[in-house]
Order: C-alpha cells, then structure tokens, then sequence
C-alpha cells in the first residue's frame, strides 16, 4: 500500500477476520468451535470476586488513563520477577483495552510513513493491519512449518527502512517458542541496524517446551523494545478487554497519546480484577498449562491418526495442520469441515501474506470431552 493512502482507503484493503468469519460460521453450523481462541480453562474464582466487588463498591468510573496505579504496581512486579525487566509503573507501563490496542497504539506512536515493519508470517492477524493504519510498510518472514526462523531470509529482509521488528513468543499461530539463540539473534540485529523491537508476549505463562524469554531483558535491548502483553488467554478472561504495554519513558509518550485519545482507559472494574490475577499462586499456572497439555497431546495424537498432519506447538494454545492430503485448500476444507463435520478451524493462508493454503489452524482451549468430540467427528 502506498503512503498517500487515507485511513479510510487502507481500511477497505482490509479483508474481514477470517478468524471471527469462522466463529459466525461455528454458531450457524452449530459446530464445536476450534478456530477463535477462546480459552476454556475457567477463571480463577478470586479474580471474578474481584471485578465484582469493585462494580459494587463503586469503582465503575473511568481509571487514569494509564491505569489504575495498583494494577501498574503490579505489573511492574511482575515484569521484574518473571519477565527480569525493570519499569517505572509512574511513566513506562500503560494499561490498555486489551494487547490489541497496546499493539495498534504502539504502531500508530512509533511509525512514520514508509517505515518497515519486520513480521514473521503465519501472524497474528491485527498485525498487518496495525502497521497499514501507521502508514507503515510490513515485511515478512516466514517461519518453517518446524517451527524456525530462516535468519539469512531475516538478514537479508532487514535495512535502512526497517524501524521494528515485531516478535510474539510464544508464538500465534505455530506455537514455537522463540530460542535463547533465536532472541541473540534478534538482538545483534536490532542493534547493528538500530532498529526497535515489538514483543507480543501474550502466551508467556503457555509454554509446554522451552522457556519463555523476553527480549527487552537481553542487554542493551532495554532502551529500544515496547513489551506488551495482556491478561486474556493466561487468565480466561477475553472479554474484560485488560492488556499492557511496557516500554522506556520518550518510546511511551508518542504511544500514551494513542492511548489517551482512543480508548481513554481499560475498564476499571476489570482492572481491579487483573490485580487479582497477578496475586494468584505459582500453581495456578502449573494447572493451567497441565490441562492446555493435556489438550494438546490428545490433539495431536488424534490428528496424528488421520489424513491431517499436525505440527506440534511448544508454547500458546494453537495447532497449526497441514491438509493438503485432501485435495482442497484451506478455505474449501475449513468451509466443508463446518458445514459437513460441524468442527469450525481457521483456513491457514489467514495467517499469511502469501501462503498458508495447505494449512489449518486448531485452537485446543477446549475441554476434553469437546475436543473428543470434535475429533470423532473427524472420525478419528
Ligand atoms: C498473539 C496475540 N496477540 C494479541 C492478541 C490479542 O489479545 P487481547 O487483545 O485480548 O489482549 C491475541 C489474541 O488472540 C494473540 O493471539
């Protein structure tokens, strides 16, 4: 797309979710659901309380802007003991509607016209998106159906136009979780092209391989990556609309802006929940991430016995599956699988720029008598 183009004109380039498509789709059909990634695994009951005592007690006003000072303490908390990143909840974290809008306003703040935006493709679909409305320019690299980064591809992709490279570990919707070896990677490459990171680490607590790594704690990283994350998968609660962008006090101000002038503030009730959430114990997660396991083993073990040949995810909740056993590309078998089978997935080539036609993408945060289900239906 070119840089003259108004918000409107690039909003037309815009194809519809495919994601939300097939959820619509799903209600029609009456199908078990496996394309949006709602998570199944229940909300921890002290989280509920929390919200709920706070829309009792009043606190249903809009919060400061950057967020309720509790919840920025509290994330500051944790992105220093889990993530081992230092920030100052006064100027450097902003609670948003979500880590979508944290994504969107860290691109609107940051992105001058012509500027590259380095996305490694399957994506997270708000992405591309993001960096349109930003008159920006996405680029992509791919990474392998095993789940690796083609560096000399990212080397060769990267230059005097690249402004951000933009990296969700784990990872939506392959479910690699990036290396210690990957992240230095990034790193040098960041730093001999001064270029700024984006990290979308909304899965950081779903990892079944591997560790979770941030890449603004990797030296000399600090200064130039925005950290978002947010609270809807790891906590089940999509629909509060809670998420966070972390990120050095000059690279937040063009972003609080974004913030302040569009959504004002997340919902303050939810934001009292959020804090509830951060005070759940170490076996929450341990719990957690033992049922998301589960689903994924018995997924791909299913899979595994059909035509379908899935691809086993280390981190997030979604499996990526490769279809082109049957003859039809993505959207034909998504579209025949809910019509026919009423099991809804995502047609892969959503997740691309190009490509992605002999893939589909299950979500596995269901529960298991769902998922069994759902897979007999496959007639597995
Ligand atoms: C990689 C990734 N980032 C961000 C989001 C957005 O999450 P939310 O806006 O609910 O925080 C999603 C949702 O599916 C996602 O998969």
């Amino acid at each position: 797309m070119g840089d003259t183009l108004s918000g409107a004109e690039r909003v037309k380039g815009f194809s519809e979710s495919m994601i939300r498509e097939m959820t619509r789709k799903a209600k029609k059909y009456d199908a078990i659901n496996l394309s949006q990634g709602y998570p199944d695994y229940p909300t921890h009951e002290s989280v509920l309380k929390k919200a709920k005592d706070s829309v009792d007690s009043q606190l249903n006003q809009y919060s400061i802007t950057w967020g309720e000072e509790e919840l920025r303490e509290k994330i500051a908390g944790k992105l220093k003991d889990f993530n081992e990143v230092d920030y100052d909840a006064e100027f450097e974290i902003t609670v948003t509607c979500g880590s979508s809008e944290a994504i969107m306003a860290a691109m609107l703040g940051l992105i001058e016209p012509k500027d590259e935006v380095l996305i490694f493709q399957p994506f997270y679909e708000n992405y591309v998106p993001a960096v349109s409305l930003a008159s920006g320019r996405p680029v992509f690299s791919t990474i392998s159906e095993d789940q690796k980064i083609d560096r000399e591809d990212v080397k060769e992709k990267v230059g005097d136009d690249t402004k951000v490279i933009l990296v969700n570990t784990p990872h939506n919707p392959t479910g690699k979780v990036f290396t210690e070896k990957d992240i230095r990677f990034l790193r040098d490459i960041c730093l001999d092209h001064d270029i700024l990171a984006v990290t979308d680490e909304m899965y950081e607590r779903m990892v079944y391989e591997g560790e979770h790594l941030s890449l603004a704690s990797f030296e000399d990283m600090w200064d130039r990556t925005v950290s978002i994350g947010g609270f809807s998968k790891v906590y089940s609660i999509t629909g509060w609309r809670v998420g966070y962008v972390a990120a050095p006090k000059d690279l937040m101000e063009p972003i609080r802006k974004v913030h302040d002038y569009t959504t004002v503030c997340a919902p303050t009730p939810f934001q009292h929940g959020a804090v509830e959430a951060l005070n759940l114990p170490e076996s929450y997660y341990e719990n957690m991430l033992e049922y998301y396991r589960k689903a994924r083993d018995f997924l791909y073990e299913s899979l595994k016995k059909t035509e379908i040949e899935p691809f086993k995810p280390q981190g997030a909740y979604y499996m990526l599956a490769n279809i082109s056993e049957y003859g039809m590309n993505d959207k034909e078998f998504a579209d025949r699988l809910v019509k026919e089978k009423r099991v809804a997935v995502v047609p892969g080539s959503s997740f691309y720029d190009e490509g992605g036609e002999d893939l589909v993408r299950f979500c596995f945060s269901q529960e298991m008598d769902l998922l069994e289900e759902a897979m007999s239906r496959l007639k597995v």
